[in-house]
């Protein structure tokens, strides 16, 4: 194959030929869109360093959920601010929980949404760490008992997907059989399988408003220099139980999402998180990138690498792109 018989050009000469050899292509379809949801009334509060993405109140929620479904978004990955946060993180299975009303309403008004829920405590704790503290440290095995409280909590607010993202070891096994012991059977899981401690969660840790109050995640959360213990993580959370597994964040990461996607059989998912979309924000505002066609270039090469599945805080810019765009 050698040049001047082969003459690569030729097949990029205009738009038709190009959209005809293109490998990878992008829909709405492709998208989970990830929702903040606060207690109140009428609340739609822009947060600052997530420039299009809001704090939302339940009524607020189900027309911005409404608005991306219409679009063709398939699903919402949802995250609670409680009203107060303990110890224990104990509103985040409380059955009046934001999160738990929020999964009512949606299926209520939008009953062909399909509706995912994070489950984690970090959000709850007051001090901002994914588990149980005993002795100073994040103890495992007594976070998994809150954590399967919590995925109940959400099954029975009628959630169709949980998606734990605290990282102990064991927690896809022990939601998964409080699920199945409770009859909550048809309830999928999707795990953050591989999630690194990562600084690009800067920006959701405000959203959130769950940075650590002291130490960091690493000591549950991966180390970003590993690829190999990313498949062993994959791989115990399927035999766990995992239907889906999800690698974060994802753009530095694409290696892993390619690696897990040719060693296992089961839909993969990436997580465009905060930080990366963020970037995209602030490198826009100052006139140093065109912010549409970066977001999209990001999106498909994570779909190129092998994900199936896109979560994203772009969702419905992208898909507001690609339906004038294709
Ligand atoms: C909760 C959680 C985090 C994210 C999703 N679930 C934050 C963290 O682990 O610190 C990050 C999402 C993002 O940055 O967009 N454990």
């Amino acid at each position: 194959m050698a040049f001047p018989r082969h003459r690569p050009r030729r097949l990029r000469v205009n738009e038709s030929i190009r959209s005809l050899v293109r490998e990878t292509g992008l829909v709405p379809q492709d998208f989970i869109y990830p929702l903040f949801v606060v207690h109140g009334k009428r609340v739609r509060r822009e947060i600052a360093s997530m420039p299009g993405n809001f704090h939302l109140s339940v009524d607020e929620l189900v027309k911005e959920a409404e608005g991306a479904y219409n679009q063709g978004i398939p699903a919402v990955l949802l995250f609670g601010l409680p009203k107060k946060k303990d110890r224990e993180g104990s509103e985040s299975f409380k059955k009046a929980g934001i999160v738990q009303q929020a999964v009512r309403a949606l299926k209520k008004e939008l009953p062909d949404l399909y509706v995912i829920t994070d489950v984690c405590l970090c959000e709850y704790t007051d001090h901002g760490h994914c588990g149980k503290i005993v002795d100073g440290r994040v103890d495992n095995d007594q976070t998994l008992k809150l954590l399967a409280r919590q995925a109940l909590t959400h099954a029975e607010a009628g959630v169709d997907m949980v998606a734990p993202s605290d990282m102990m070891d064991g927690r896809v096994a022990a939601i998964r059989q409080a699920l199945d012991d409770e009859g909550f059977s048809r309830v999928a899981l999707m795990s953050y399988a591989a999630k690194y401690g990562s600084a690009f969660y800067g920006p959701f840790r405000e959203a959130a408003d769950s940075a650590p109050a002291f130490g960091d995640r690493r000591s549950y959360q991966m180390d970003p220099a590993n690829a190999r213990e990313a498949l062993r993580e994959v791989a115990m959370d399927i035999e766990e139980g995992a239907d889906i597994v999800m690698v974060k964040p994802a753009m530095a990461y694409l290696d892993v999402v390619r690696l897990v996607r040719e060693r296992f059989d089961v839909p993969v998912a990436a997580y465009n998180v905060s930080g990366e979309f963020s970037m995209v924000k602030a490198a826009e505002r100052l006139g140093w990138i065109e912010g549409r066609r970066v977001m999209m270039e990001i999106l498909t090469s994570i779909k190129r690498a092998g994900a199936d599945i896109i979560i994203t805080y772009h969702a419905r810019e992208a898909a507001e792109y690609l339906k004038h765009k294709l």
